[in-house]
């Protein structure tokens, strides 16, 4: 586990399991369509039960790449689900680092309007959609500090990381860019 000050907020990396978190929020790796499939998204709706999905269907169409829309937590011990659709890696050239790093604000901009104060995000598009770890983790890292440094919220952010890996490659990068935080 590693932990860094932002302000008066935190940013922790820790390997885990994003369906086992407590913070107010949790975030789903999800896809336009709002349609369950595996991974981060699978093991939310089978330990969250039917009503996220349900809530989903009863408002909202869809949600294209780069946006996100929010839920309750159905039976999680989170509060709220943010659905955050990823960019598919087609080769890195179709604008995806932009569209990574316009998910992350998406998602955090949701849990500003909602007051939600701790929130724990997924390696967004690291899985299915075969975004280059490294890279995906320092859009990750650096849009999470740029937002919170600006609006002092949420005060706990928790990158929850399934693999050693990409909880290497996440607390590599976080040491990296944090001994440039003032
Ligand atoms: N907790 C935390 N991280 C997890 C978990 C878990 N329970 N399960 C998997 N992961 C990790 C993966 O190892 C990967 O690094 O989450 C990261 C994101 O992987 P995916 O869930 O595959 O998400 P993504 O790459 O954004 O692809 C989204 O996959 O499941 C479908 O419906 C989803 O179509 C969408 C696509």
């Amino acid at each position: 586990m590693m932990q860094v000050k932002v302000g008066d907020c935190i940013l922790e990396i820790v390997k885990g399991d994003i369906t086992e978190q407590d913070t107010e929020a949790i975030v789903n790796a999800a896809n336009e369509a709002l349609i369950p499939g595996g991974g981060v998204d699978g093991a939310i709706h089978r330990k969250g039960g039917p009503e996220i999905l349900e809530e989903l269907r009863s408002k909202y169409k869809g949600c294209p790449t780069g946006n996100a829309v929010i839920t309750g937590g159905g039976k999680l011990k989170a509060k709220f689900v943010i659905h955050a659709v990823g960019p598919v890696y087609k080769g890195g050239n179709r604008g995806e680092a932009e569209l990574l790093k316009k998910t992350y604000e998406s998602a955090l901009k949701l849990a500003l309007e909602h007051g939600i104060s701790s929130i724990s995000f997924p390696a967004i598009s690291t899985g299915a959609y075969r975004f280059p770890l490294e890279e995906a983790a320092k859009i990750a890292i650096s849009t999470v500090i740029e937002f919170i440094k600006k609006h002092n919220s949420p005060k706990l952010v928790r990158f929850v990381l399934w693999t050693d890996d990409a909880y290497q490659t996440f607390s590599q990068v976080t040491k990296e860019i944090s001994p440039n935080l003032s």
